[in-house]
């Protein structure tokens, strides 16, 4: 049985469709990554999900219950760590703990059993005193996916879990939810650090309310198949661009930290001799040039482009 079953879930604000049709399925265990730019509508996907907000029409079933028939039901049984942070930053850690705690009713035998757990996991049992707005970044938001997972659900949510939190707290968060889907637990999160989607099982790419890919990481790079990705460093990279741009070989370029990709509809050795001879014919002088694999960055890019056209 699937762990989430999504079927033309749909939210309209108004006119406005902000989550639109989306159909998949999250396997048990599975950990499944959103990715999306800003409004692609992520969060009111999620938000539907966890039964704290109505669709406009479609269907979600967590954990075997529509959530539609009974949101309660699944608030009950799944975990979630809201976008925007839902720790009690005047509480300390074990104020929070207890708090969360109270709202799942964990009993009193249980709560020390977890409450032990929580900060074990985390890493916390040292600052259990500390409050939480005195907490850094990584310890709030390990202390946050705790909070969560207090009453053991047997699925999660992370709306943003590791949203602006250094990369080795980023790190370590991400061996917690390799842990929990391990032991069995479904993880839908939410990231804007494509490295991170690597650590999903599947991703969905959510564009404009629409699912505009879905598959593992591996799968959507497989669909850049039959183009060629040419990394070039150059002096003056926006004068490649220009020049690139103007190749009609070439579908599209992009910037990628200090190096232009360009897409190429050529086969590896013909478009690096004929992207060089422009360049250097037009004056750029090249330092680097060469085929590379397609990253998560230009799947991502390039599957945003074809849903806007
Ligand atoms: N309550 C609301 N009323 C009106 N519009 C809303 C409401 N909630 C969300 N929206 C709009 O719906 C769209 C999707 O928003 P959402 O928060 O789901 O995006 P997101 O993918 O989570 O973005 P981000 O990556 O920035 O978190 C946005 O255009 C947003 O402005
Ligand atoms: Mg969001």
């Amino acid at each position: 049985m699937s762990a989430i079953s999504v079927h033309d879930l749909t939210r309209r604000f108004g006119d406005f469709v902000a989550v639109d049709r989306l159909t998949f399925e999250v396997r048990e265990g599975e950990i499944f990554g959103f990715l999306g730019s800003n409004g692609a509508g992520k969060s009111t996907a999620i938000r539907m999900m966890c039964g704290l907000l109505k669709p406009s029409g479609g269907t979600a079933t967590v954990g075997g219950i529509d959530v539609g028939r009974d949101p309660e039901g699944v608030k009950r049984r799944i975990g979630y760590m809201s976008q925007r942070f839902s720790l009690y930053e005047r509480l300390t850690v074990d104020q929070n703990i207890r708090f969360f705690a109270g709202i799942y009713g964990l009993r009193r035998d249980r709560l020390e059993t977890r409450r032990r757990f929580v900060l074990e996991m985390s890493g916390l049992q040292s600052r259990e005193h500390v409050r939480a707005a005195d907490l850094a970044g990584g310890w709030r938001q390990r202390l946050g996916l705790g909070c969560a997972i207090l009453h053991e659900p047997p699925i999660v949510f992370l709306d943003e879990p590791t949203g602006g939190v250094d990369p080795v707290s980023r790190r370590e968060f991400w061996r917690l939810i390799d842990g929990l889907s391990a032991r069995g637990v479904t993880v839908l999160v939410t990231t804007h650090y494509l490295d991170e989607a690597e650590h999903c099982h599947r991703v969905a790419i959510i564009h404009g309310g629409r699912l505009a890919a879905l598959g593992t990481t591996a799968e959507l790079k497989r669909a850049f198949h039959g183009r060629t990705i040419i990394e070039v460093h150059a002096g003056r990279p926006v004068d490649a661009m220009r020049l690139l741009d103007d190749m009609p070989d070439v579908e599209k370029t992009s910037v990628f930290g200090t190096a232009v990709h360009a897409v190429v509809s050529m086969k590896p050795g013909e478009a690096a001799r004929t992207i060089r001879e422009r360049l250097e014919g037009g004056g750029v002088a090249v330092t680097r040039l060469g085929p590379v694999e397609p990253s998560l960055e230009d799947v991502f890019l390039d599957v945003a482009e074809r849903a806007t056209q």
